[in-house]
């Protein structure tokens, strides 16, 4: 039996095949098409999918939609009545989605009536819990969804066991964990879709000395559930302000706070405007208070449930501060998060929802992320000597071993490593395939990065991998993190062994690299670390301003031009030669992208 599950006409676009109970393939659209976050249909990710699990559209047993426009039609109508505009936008949503069968076939040039799929319509949450459980290597957890908004909820709570879930708490609009940390990281000056990690990382630099006044923003409300002072908001007013229908360009939402916040907290920051102590603490106490709600919906649900196993979905899953705080604050032991656990996620979990609930068996565990494009051997050669002028970088093509010996001899020695392997990761992170990778020892080398490669505002941390044997000697916590989902305490006296991924409260979001889960990934780790006694990176996402590479020609147009000393493709040894270097970038550049 085939399934595709297709995220569509929402942020995050993405499509995943399951063949007979296992995932084959799952990518985001943006990785494709290029823009950031893309919405609209994801036609290049169903037919990646589909290559994967060579067959054709017409071939395909049922198509999973993560969205049911049908679903709280009751609260739906009532604030329709209140907000006109609203109901048009509804309309014109069931409309989209009605259409969906016409606009596949038309993607694909072929007439409806050829897909011969079953079409499923999963509500957004169900899928989200889906993406989570289904893949997780758990028979019984407790699950836990929060996002933005999805189907006109936010948050939705579960237990699971074997290929069954029973939904234990729901939380509708217009409370939302996610529109509260988008709407203070509005109000702290940062307003591209997708900046709330931005404000997780400046919130180490503050104290929450605004913790009793966010409690009045947002609230635990027993026994997993919370809300919001909706006097501090508006998009419940004016009705939610969200752009996301067209591929072609990342999306936009519109000002969520209400003048009210700024009347208790004073003037929003603008985004030019400079940090300064107020803004760190602000940013401090909106994390401080989503960390208690989410640690009393959390423990809520450990009672109720009686798991010691928990999942987690939804864009708040990302917030991998406050998901490192679990084991000390409840009485979970083993906690999961998929690695695409947002709204790209969602088509793995309707896909795994539909197989499920027409008898398909637990047979599957996410326990890599690797499930994007990969290119042959031959295919990077071909790019190579294609696109690479000669005089540019010495070549050399290397043994598998030789390979990982030198490119862990350059990483030792300071240089900033490109690195473009096996598959692409399904997921935001990069885990080791699409990933630049640098000396975490070298206290200097998150600004060299900053300055030559990513020009990234300075007060967001990079983050280390290590090999998943010596996390316990660096990190206090040893549980495995192997999507960059964790942080968690750098061992006070670890902390100037891995300076440069050591965020300033003393943590890492890490990951752990199991020898199972990336074989090269791991060498290259452990032989790092028998030239430098740590066997670690710092691995940042090998990009610069646009989504992550995906393609051999993306890396090396990367690697060109931007100051990369070293490009290591396949089996590829690419340095680049002194003379060839890129020019360094001025101080205007840096402010410039400093929003
Ligand atoms: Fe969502």
């Amino acid at each position: 039996m085939m399934i595709l599950g297709v995220n569509a006409y929402h942020a995050n676009a993405a499509a995943a095949i399951v063949v007979d109970g296992q995932l084959v393939a799952a990518v985001e659209e943006e990785r494709l098409n290029r823009v950031k976050y893309a919405a609209g249909l994801p036609a290049r990710a169903i037919q990646f999918c589909l290559d994967q699990a060579g067959a054709k559209l017409t071939e395909v047993d049922h198509i999973a939609i993560p969205r049911d426009p049908r679903a709280r039609m009751g609260a739906k109508l009532r604030y329709s009545m209140r907000m006109p505009s609203f109901a048009i936008d509804r309309i014109r949503v069931m409309r989209r989605f009605a259409g969906i069968r016409e606009d596949i076939a038309a993607a694909f040039e072929i007439g409806p009536a050829e897909i011969r799929a079953q079409f499923h319509r999963i509500e957004h949450h169900h899928a989200h819990l889906a993406s989570a459980f289904f893949v997780s290597p758990f028979d019984r957890a407790a699950v836990l969804s929060a996002d933005g908004l999805g189907d006109f909820a936010s948050f939705m709570c579960a237990v699971g066991e074997g290929p069954e879930m029973r939904t234990l708490g729901e939380v509708a609009f217009p409370h939302s964990l996610g529109i509260y940390y988008t709407a203070l990281t509005q109000y702290l000056g940062f307003w591209k879709f997708g900046d709330e990690y931005k404000v997780m990382g400046l919130a180490a630099y503050g104290q929450p000395t605004y913790l009793e006044e966010f409690r009045h923003i947002v609230r635990a409300s027993p026994p997993f559930s919370f809300r919001l002072g909706l006097e501090y908001f508006s998009y419940q007013i004016n009705g939610p302000d969200m752009t996301w229908r067209d591929a072609s360009r990342t999306p936009v939402i519109g000002r969520l706070f209400s003048p009210y916040l700024e009347k208790r907290l004073g003037p929003a920051r603008q985004p030019d405007e400079p940090l300064d102590q107020r803004h760190y603490d602000l940013a401090a106490s909106m994390q401080a208070a989503l960390e208690e709600v989410l640690v009393a919906c959390w423990n809520g649900l450990a009672r109720r449930s009686g798991q010691t196993a928990l999942c987690l979905a939804g864009g708040v899953a990302f917030n991998c501060v406050a998901n490192g705080k679990i084991f000390d604050s409840t009485p979970f032991e083993q906690v999961y998060v998929q690695p695409a656990a947002g709204d790209a996620g969602l088509s793995v979990g309707a896909a795994f929802a539909v197989h499920h609930a027409a008898g398909g068996a637990r047979e599957f565990s996410m326990d890599h992320a690797y499930w994007g494009p990969r290119f042959s051997p031959s295919a990077i050669q071909a790019v190579v000597d294609r696109t690479l002028s000669s005089g540019e970088a010495d070549i050399s093509e290397l043994a598998e071993t030789a390979l990982v010996e030198s490119t862990a001899r350059h990483i030792a020695d300071g240089k900033i490593v490109g690195w473009f392997q096996g598959a692409a990761e399904w997921g935001p992170r990069a885990l080791g395939n699409r990933s630049i990778l640098a000396d975490p020892r070298r206290p200097e080398m998150k600004d060299t990065l900053n300055r030559r490669i990513k020009h990234r505002e300075a007060f967001r941390p990079f983050a280390p991998s290590i090999i998943e044997e010596a996390a316990d000697e660096f990190f206090e916590r040893a549980h495995p993190s192997p999507f960059m989902t964790f942080a968690f305490p750098v061992r006070p006296e670890k902390r100037s062994a891995i300076p440069a991924p050591t965020h300033v409260d003393g943590t890492a979001r890490l990951q752990t690299v199991s020898r199972s889960a990336n074989p090269l990934y791991w060498k290259l780790l452990r032989s790092v670390g028998d030239l430098t006694g740590v066997p670690a990176v710092l691995n940042t996402s090998f990009n610069d301003n646009e989504p992550i590479v995906c393609t051999p020609e993306e890396a090396l147009d990367c690697f060109r031009r931007t100051r990369m000393d070293v490009l290591v493709m396949g089996s590829f040894l690419l340095e680049r030669r002194s003379a060839a270097a890129a020019p360094e970038e001025s101080d205007g550049r840096l402010a410039n992208r400093a929003n």
